[in-house]
């Protein structure tokens, strides 16, 4: 029996599981299809039936695409989530200079379309604007959103990266409420704690979708003075909680947060995966929560 839930992610929906698996770097776990279809069907079989998936992220829709086309049985079993707007289109569509956003709706058409091929698969559960742009006419973005609803080609919409004033930007033109933000939380960058992002999304009953928990490796690895010492107090935190590992600690960290985030897993390894799971067990206390801030700041609240 798994210990990964099912949650509502605004008030119409969707259904997400607690912990979502990320694929962004999926281009370099270097598996054959079979090996990816056999990834899949065992984070789905631990509980984790949500995906999380860009545009941009180089071959990865591709390469997932070719996994589900082994079994597409799959397909029902699991969400798909997808993001479009950092540049990617660009160079199928002619010369670029720079990189840029770009939430037109010819890109957002075509993007969602490129995705929808390269996945195999007929709809999106959600598609997400990936970055704000500054260009954004959310107007055209909401005409577009509509189209793309009636179509059947994407069930829900949501944003990543917006602050609190983007996000009510666009949903003042929307229908239905955006199902999520995708934001960047972890121990060492948590600044949507301190802008009004996660507060916004609490007050409107919509849960984030936290990226990069781990800080992409970070946490492991960097060597400067707030690493150490999150290092320092997540060891201390593993044995107090008796948790496996500090990514317990640290995913036990964010989930604790009253927005109720899912959490993105960012790991090919299902040790890895499991290990995340094992998170969602820990009984984290006030004080310890702000023991890793404290680490994190270099200095106690005021
Ligand atoms: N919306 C956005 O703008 C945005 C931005 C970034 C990411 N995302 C989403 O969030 C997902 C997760 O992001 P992420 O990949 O950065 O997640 P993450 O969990 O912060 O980082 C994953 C990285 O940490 C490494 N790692 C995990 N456990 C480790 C350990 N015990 N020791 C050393 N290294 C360890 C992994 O290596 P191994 O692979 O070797 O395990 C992997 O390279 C992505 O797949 C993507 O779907 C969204």
């Amino acid at each position: 029996m798994s210990n990964v839930k099912k949650v509502l992610m605004a008030t119409q929906g969707p259904e997400f599981s607690q912990l979502v698996q990320g694929y962004w770097r999926l281009g370099a776990w270097e598996m054959s299809p079979q090996q990816r279809l056999t990834f899949l069907k065992q984070h789905v079989e631990l509980g984790i039936s949500t995906v999380d998936n860009a545009a941009i992220y180089g071959n990865s829709e591709q390469l997932f695409g070719e996994a589900l086309a082994l079994d597409p049985s799959m397909r029902d079993q699991i969400q798909i989530v997808s993001k479009f707007g950092i540049n990617g289109i660009a160079a199928e569509i002619g010369e670029k200079r720079v990189s840029h956003y770009d939430s037109s709706k010819s890109l957002i058409l075509s993007s969602t379309e490129n995705s929808l091929k390269r996945l195999g698969v007929e709809q999106l559960d959600a598609l997400l604007v990936h970055r704000p742009d500054f260009l954004m006419d959310v107007d055209v973005v909401a005409e577009t959103f509509a189209e793309l609803k009636a179509s059947g080609k994407v069930k829900h919409f949501g944003v990543s990266n917006f602050s609190a004033s983007q996000f009510e930007l666009l949903q003042s033109r929307l229908d239905e409420p955006l199902m999520t933000n995708q934001i960047e939380l972890n121990p060492i960058n948590f600044g949507v704690l301190e802008d009004g992002t996660t507060d916004q999304l609490q007050r409107l009953k919509v849960r984030p979708m936290a990226w990069s928990c781990l800080a992409g490796g970070d946490i492991f690895s960097a060597e400067t003075d707030q690493a150490r010492r999150l290092r320092g107090t997540l060891l201390e935190l593993q044995t107090e909680l008796s948790a496996n590992s500090i990514e317990q600690v640290i995913f036990a960290w964010v989930l604790k947060h009253p927005s109720n985030p899912v959490a993105l897993i960012g790991s090919g390894k299902i040790e890895r995966v499991k290990e995340a799971m094992g998170a969602l067990d820990l009984k984290m206390n006030t004080e310890q929560w702000y023991r890793i801030w404290t680490a994190s700041k270099g200095h106690g609240v005021a």
